[in-house]
C-alpha cells in the first residue's frame, strides 16, 4: 500500500527572520539616535561654549578689577609717605636710624611689596628689604622720573629675567628743595600666582605690547606673538593644569591635546594695559561628551532592549511553531494510520460486498423458504387435526363423515402445493399472475383454516362483512396468508385474558379494508413490529416472521398494513388493498 502524506497547513514561516516592521523600527531608532546625538552635540557645544566664554569674560573683568584696585590703592601711598615728618626729618638730618623700622611698620598696613627711601643721590637709606640698604638707584627710572616730576610717578621696569618691578615713586621735598625719593613697590606678582591656580592662561601687556604679567613665567618681557610662538597657550594651560592640585588626578593630555583655544582680551583702564586670557574648549568638549555618552548609552540600552524583545518574540514564535509542527506531524501520522485503516476496511468491504452479492440471492431464497415453511405450519396443524378426526370417525364406522374430513385434508394439501409453488415461481424470477379476489370468500377460507385452533379455545369471533362482494386484484392464497397471520396473532394476544374477543370488519370504500381487532394485552413495541424475527413469544411459539411476511405481501399488492393499540385494550391491525371495481361500476365511475 502506498504511503500517502497529508499536506501540512501553510504556516507563515517568519520564525527565522526579523519582520520588516521590526527592521523599520530599528532603523528609525538608529536614525533617531544619530540625529539626537548630532543635534545635542551642536546645541550643547554652542551652549557650553557660550557659558565658557561668559565665565572667561567674567573672570577677565574680575582679574582686571583686582589689578586696578591694587594699583589705585598703592598709588596714594607715596604722596602720604612723602609728607611723613619723620621721614622728612630723617632725610634732612641724615639720621636714618629709625627710618627702616618706620617703613617696615607701614608696609604691612599698606600691603605693598616693599618700601624704599632714597636720598638725593639715589642711595637707599631705608628699605623694608634690609638687603637693599645702601644700594644705588640713581639710574633707575623710578628715581629719575620722580626727581623730574612733582607728581607720583608709576614705573614698570624689568628687573631680572622674567620679573617686572611695578613701583610708584615721589619726590620728598622740604621748602622747595628735593630731599630724596620714596619708592613703593606694588605687589602684582601675587595675582600671577593666583591666576596660575586656574586652568586658564592669563597675560597682561603694557601699552607697548610687552607682556608684563603672565601666568606663564616664560612669556614675561616678550610680545604676545613671540611669547605664543615660544610657548603656545595650550602648553601654558597644560602646565597651569598640572600645577592645579584639583586636576592632577586626571591626565592633562586628555583635556588639551589638539584642542582649540579661546582667546579673550579686555582693556585695563590703566596706562593702556591689556589683559588677555586663553581658555581651552576642553571643558566644553568634556561636558558635551559626557552628555553625549549618556545619550548614546540610553540609545544603546534601548536598542539592546528592542533586540531582546525581538529575540524573545522570535523565540516564542519558534517554540509555538515547533509545537504546531509537532502537532501537525502527530496529526499527519494519525491521518496516515486512519487512511491505511480505511483502505484496509475498504478492501475488506469490497470482498464482503462480493460475498454479499453472491449470498444475497441465497439469502432471499432462504427468506422465501423460511416464509414458505412458516406458512406451511398452519395447514399442517389443521391437517393433523382433520386426520385425527377422520381416524375417529372411521373407528366409529362413519365413513361418509370421514370422507368430508379427507376432502378438507385434500384442500389443505392443494393449498400447501400453492405455497411451495411460490418458491418455484420466485426462483424463476416471475411473480404469479394476479386475479380478482373476493375478500369475503378469502376471509371465510382463512377462518375455516383456523377452525381447529378456534375450537380449542372459547374465543368470541364477530365478523362484519358488507353484502356486496369486496373485490381486490391479487393472489388469493397470499391474501389468506395475511389474514391467517393476523388472526393467529390476535388469538395469541388474547391468550391471557378472561373474555377473549376478536372483531373482524371488512369494509369497502376507496380501499378494501380488513380490520382485525382483539382485546388482548396490546402491542409492546410498535416500531419493531414489522421487523423480521421480532417476537415477544417464547421459543417454539413464535419466530417473529408473521407480520414481516404479511406486510411484504400487502406492499407487493400495492396496499398497506398498519397496526395501532386500541383505545381501551388490545391491538388493531388494518390491511388496506386497492379496491377492484367491476366493469359496470367502472363504467358508472367513468360517466
Ligand atoms: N394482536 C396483537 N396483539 C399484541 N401484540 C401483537 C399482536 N400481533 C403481533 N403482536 C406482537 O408482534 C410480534 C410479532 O408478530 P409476528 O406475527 O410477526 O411474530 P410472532 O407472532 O411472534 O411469531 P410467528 O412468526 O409465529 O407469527 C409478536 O410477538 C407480538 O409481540
Ligand atoms: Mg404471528
Amino acid at each position: 500500500m502506498a504511503a500517502r502524506s497529508v499536506p501540512m497547513k501553510n504556516l507563515p514561516l517568519r520564525t527565522g527572520t526579523v519582520s520588516w516592521r521590526a527592521r523599520v523600527a530599528l532603523f528609525v531608532l538608529t536614525i533617531l539616535a544619530v540625529i539626537t546625538v548630532v543635534v545635542t552635540n551642536a546645541l550643547l557645544t554652542d551652549r557650553f561654549t557660550e557659558n565658557t566664554r561668559n565665565r572667561a569674560e567674567l573672570r577677565l573683568a574680575l582679574y582686571s578689577g583686582n589689578l586696578l584696585s591694587e594699583l589705585r590703592r598703592n598709588a596714594i601711598v607715596p604722596q602720604l609717605l612723602s609728607r611723613d615728618p619723620a621721614l622728612i626729618g630723617a632725610l634732612a638730618s641724615g639720621d636714618f636710624s629709625n627710618s627702616t623700622q618706620r617703613l617696615i611698620s607701614f608696609v604691612d598696613e599698606i600691603g605693598a611689596a616693599s618700601l624704599m627711601l632714597l636720598d638725593r643721590d639715589g642711595r637707599a637709606v631705608a628699605a623694608t628689604d634690609r638687603n637693599r640698604l645702601g644700594s644705588m638707584h640713581r639710574s633707575d627710572p623710578y628715581f629719575i622720573d620722580a626727581i623730574r616730576s612733582n607728581e607720583t610717578v608709576f614705573t614698570n621696569m624689568r628687573r631680572e629675567v622674567g620679573s617686572f618691578v611695578f613701583a610708584y615713586s615721589r619726590r620728598v621735598e622740604q621748602q622747595g628743595g628735593t630731599l630724596g625719593v620714596i619708592v613703593v613697590e606694588v605687589d602684582l606678582a601675587k595675582f600671577e600666582r593666583a591666576w596660575a591656580g586656574i586652568s586658564d592662561a592669563v597675560l597682561v601687556t603694557d601699552s607697548e605690547g610687552t607682556i608684563i604679567l603672565a601666568s606663564e613665567p616664560r612669556w614675561r618681557g616678550q610680545t604676545e606673538e613671540a611669547a605664543l610662538a615660544a610657548e603656545p597657550a595650550i602648553s601654558a594651560i597644560q602646565r597651569a593644569i598640572q600645577a592645579t592640585a584639583d586636576w592632577s588626578a586626571l591626565p592633562a593630555d586628555a583635556y588639551v591635546e589638539g584642542e582649540a583655544v579661546m582667546r579673550m582680551q579686555s582693556r585695563i583702564p590703566f596706562r593702556g594695559w591689556m589683559m588677555t586670557s586663553f581658555t581651552t574648549y576642553d571643558s566644553v568638549r568634556e561636558r558635551v561628551n559626557g552628555v553625549l555618552a549618556l545619550e548614546i548609552m540610553g540609545f544603546a540600552i534601548l536598542l539592546a532592549l528592542a533586540f531582546y524583545a525581538l529575540s524573545r518574540k522570535t523565540a516564542l514564535r519558534m517554540a509555538l511553531f515547533q509545537r504546531e509542527s509537532a502537532e501537525l506531524r502527530a496529526l499527519n501520522m494519525r491521518l496516515q494510520r486512519e487512511i491505511a485503516e480505511r483502505e484496509r476496511v475498504q478492501e475488506t468491504l469490497a470482498v464482503a460486498e462480493q460475498t454479499l452479492e453472491q449470498s444475497s440471492k441465497l439469502a432471499a431464497l432462504g427468506e422465501m423458504s423460511a416464509a414458505v415453511s412458516h406458512e406451511l405450519n398452519q395447514p399442517l396443524a389443521a391437517m393433523k387435526t382433520y386426520l385425527a378426526g377422520a381416524r375417529l370417525l372411521l373407528q366409529r364406522n362413519r365413513p361418509e363423515e370421514a370422507l368430508s374430513s379427507f376432502q378438507r385434508i385434500d384442500d389443505l394439501i392443494r393449498r400447501m402445493g400453492t405455497i411451495t409453488h411460490q418458491l418455484k415461481s420466485y426462483a424463476r424470477k416471475g411473480g404469479s399472475a394476479l386475479t380478482p379476489v373476493n375478500m369475503g370468500d378469502a376471509l371465510n377460507s382463512a377462518l375455516s383454516m383456523m377452525e381447529p385452533q378456534l375450537k380449542q379455545r372459547q374465543i368470541r369471533i364477530s365478523r362484519a362483512v358488507p353484502s356486496q362482494p369486496v373485490m381486490v386484484l391479487g393472489d388469493r392464497v397470499r391474501i389468506e396468508q395475511v389474514m391467517i397471520n393476523l388472526l393467529r396473532n390476535a388469538i395469541d394476544a388474547t391468550g391471557a385474558v378472561d373474555d377473549p374477543e376478536v372483531d373482524i370488519i371488512l369494509a369497502a370504500g376507496e380501499t378494501a379494508t380488513l380490520t382485525v381487532r382483539d382485546n388482548g394485552l396490546g402491542i409492546e413495541d410498535l416500531d419493531q413490529l414489522f421487523e423480521p424475527f421480532y417476537t415477544t413469544k417464547a421459543a417454539g411459539e413464535g419466530v417473529g416472521l408473521g407480520l414481516a411476511i404479511s406486510s411484504g405481501i400487502v406492499n407487493q399488492l400495492g396496499g398497506r398494513l398498519t397496526a395501532r393499540n386500541a383505545e381501551g385494550r388490545g391491538a388493531v391491525f388494518e390491511m388496506r388493498l386497492p379496491i377492484l371495481m367491476d366493469d359496470a361500476d367502472e363504467i358508472e365511475a367513468a360517466e
